[in-house]
């Protein structure tokens, strides 16, 4: 490829967003960029500080204080709030059913879109995340809508648990997934939303594989047709 794109990549949880997003940006040697990292680094910032998650000025404070890295790693990427790897202590059960609280005040989204905004101007770019083909890059040349079932993405992310050692129960999950999918829809801020000119792709029988093939012949396409 030889222009310089910013592919967005928007969907539910557990559809594949950051497994795609990550290879793509590997194949075409494009920055990765993980915005919802950035909602988990806050919202382990505010579980820590016991901060109230329904005070967007409590959380605005917190986020300004904080200066968020996603930095490429030996084994993926690392999330660094000041320069303290939290790329691990992001992931827990306890900071997943929390985060869509914290990212649900406009404020906070408001400086999350601006530090987004200035990560994209680095060059080729893959952003993944709910509000990306809405908000944070409207422009971008590639807009991407990944879903799946609810029970696919429940058993992906069953397996991924599985794989790594930890306990699962995949109704529980199931569950989970469900409400953090609607809480994200409901909201009234950057809702999760497929932007009108975004394709949408069901993954639900499709492989990684599949998936990546798809969106670089999409953004081939886009790149033959400027
Ligand atoms: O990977 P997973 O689907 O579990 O979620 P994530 O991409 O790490 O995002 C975690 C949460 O951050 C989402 O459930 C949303 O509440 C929030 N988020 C958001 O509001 N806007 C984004 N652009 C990205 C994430
Ligand atoms: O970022 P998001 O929450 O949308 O999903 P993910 O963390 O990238 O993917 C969830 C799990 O589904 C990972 O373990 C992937 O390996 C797996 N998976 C996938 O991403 N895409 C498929 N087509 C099949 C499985």
């Amino acid at each position: 490829m030889k222009k310089q794109m910013q592919i967005a990549i928007d969907g539910p949880a557990a559809a594949g967003k950051s497994t795609v997003a990550k290879i793509i940006a590997e194949k075409l040697s494009y920055i990765y960029i993980d915005t919802g990292a950035m909602y988990r680094a806050l919202t382990y910032k505010a579980l820590q500080a016991q901060a109230d998650l329904e005070d967007a000025d409590e959380l605005l404070q917190l986020l300004r204080e904080s200066i968020i890295d996603l930095k490429p790693g030996e084994a993926g990427q690392l999330v660094l709030i000041n320069g303290k790897d939290v790329t691990d202590e992001i992931r827990t059960s306890e900071v997943t059913n929390s985060v869509s609280f914290v990212a649900k005040h406009a404020p906070v989204r408001e400086e999350m879109v601006k530090r987004q905004q200035l990560f994209a101007e680095k060059g080729g770019v893959v952003m993944d995340g709910r509000d990306i083909g809405t908000h944070v890059l409207p422009n971008a040349d590639v807009k991407i809508f990944l879903k799946a079932s609810v029970e696919e993405r429940a058993k992906r992310r069953h397996l991924e648990n599985i794989s790594k050692g930890f306990s699962s129960d995949i109704e529980k999950l199931k569950e989970e997934i469900i409400l953090r999918d609607k809480r994200d829809s409901e909201r009234e801020a950057a809702p999760l939303k497929k932007a009108e000119d975004a394709i949408e792709l069901d993954t639900t029988s499709l492989s990684i594989a599949d998936v990546v093939d798809q969106i670089i012949s999409i953004a081939k396409e886009r790149e033959q047709a400027w």
